[in-house]
């Protein structure tokens, strides 16, 4: 049972059943799925894959690093990066029912060895100090105000000289976001800062700015294409199956609040520095 409000925004029941059944209805066969199937519906971020791209791009991997996915989702961000980078990773997420679902795809994708998934919260991550290479997140900071404790979160799991890679939904001036949107129908659970304070908050919690880069325009042009959709009729595989009936009011409100720069995109890359 969800537990407490940002759960319960996104806890859908029968998601899983919906996302096999949309799959099904496209030809895929359900037991042999790849990250390109389901990125959709599993890329839940302004941007979708190509963001996922854009940002392992700034990131560069290896292929040798334990990466931590924080707010993880349904998993879209972590299969990617194990499949593409060969990388290992864990995915931490406070929704249950999503941690399930990333469990029950990542079987079907045949990348149960690269992949793990637990719940969890952010503000105080199942996880021992310094145990990855790199802290991955897109676009879960939304529902957390107390950044100082996350980003320190994020840092404390880190190796010394580790990097942070992130994608997040900043405050823009033009004042506060219409609602619904993606993370919050309400205002009590969305928490916005703006890119200087984030910034500001990051480099207080341990950790030196190596690229940060706004990707307002990039995000707006993506958001537009998702709210034309709500004339259109939704693909049979995409973010409104987990966003519940008010779907169409939310991609337009996002692509609005761009527009009026209510909200902007970042990226930014971070090492972990000091001592611990
Ligand atoms: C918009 S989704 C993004 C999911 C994923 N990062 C992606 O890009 O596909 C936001 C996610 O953050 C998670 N989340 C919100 N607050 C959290 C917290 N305090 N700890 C862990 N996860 C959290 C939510 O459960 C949700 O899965």
């Amino acid at each position: 049972m969800p537990g407490n409000p940002v759960e319960d925004h996104y806890t859908s029941s029968d998601l899983g059943a919906a996302i096999l059944a949309a799959l099904q209805r496209m030809g895929k066969d359900i037991d042999h799925l790849t990250p390109d199937d389901l990125a959709p519906v599993d890329e839940f971020h302004g941007g979708q894959r190509a963001a996922t791209i854009r940002l392992a791009g700034l990131l560069g991997l290896s292929g040798s690093e334990q990466v931590l996915d924080v707010g993880s989702g349904l998993g879209g961000p972590s299969r990617f990066l194990a499949w593409r980078y060969d990388v290992h990773v864990s995915g931490v997420d406070l929704t249950a029912e999503f941690v399930r679902i990333a469990e029950m795809l990542t079987q079907r994708t045949g990348l149960a060895g690269k992949v793990d998934y637990r719940q969890g919260n952010a503000l105080d991550l199942p996880f021992a100090d310094a145990s990855f290479d790199v802290v991955w997140s897109q676009n879960a900071s939304m529902n957390i105000a107390d950044r100082d404790r996350l980003y320190g979160e994020m840092r404390r799991v880190l190796k010394p000289g580790g990097r942070l890679a992130l994608q997040e939904v900043a405050a823009g001036p033009g004042g506060p976001p219409h609602f619904p949107v993606q993370w919050a129908r309400e205002p009590s659970i969305s928490f916005l800062f703006s890119a200087e304070v984030t910034r500001a908050k990051l480099e207080a919690a341990g950790f030196r700015v190596l690229i940060w880069q706004d990707t307002t325009a990039e995000a707006l042009q993506s958001a537009a294409r998702r709210a034309h959709t709500t004339s259109s009729g939704p693909p049979p595989l995409g973010t409104h199956l987990i966003l519940g009936e008010d779907w169409r009011a939310m991609f337009r409100n996002s692509a609005r609040n761009l527009e009026e720069r209510r909200t902007e995109l970042f990226n930014a890359i971070l090492e972990r520095v000091g001592q611990p």
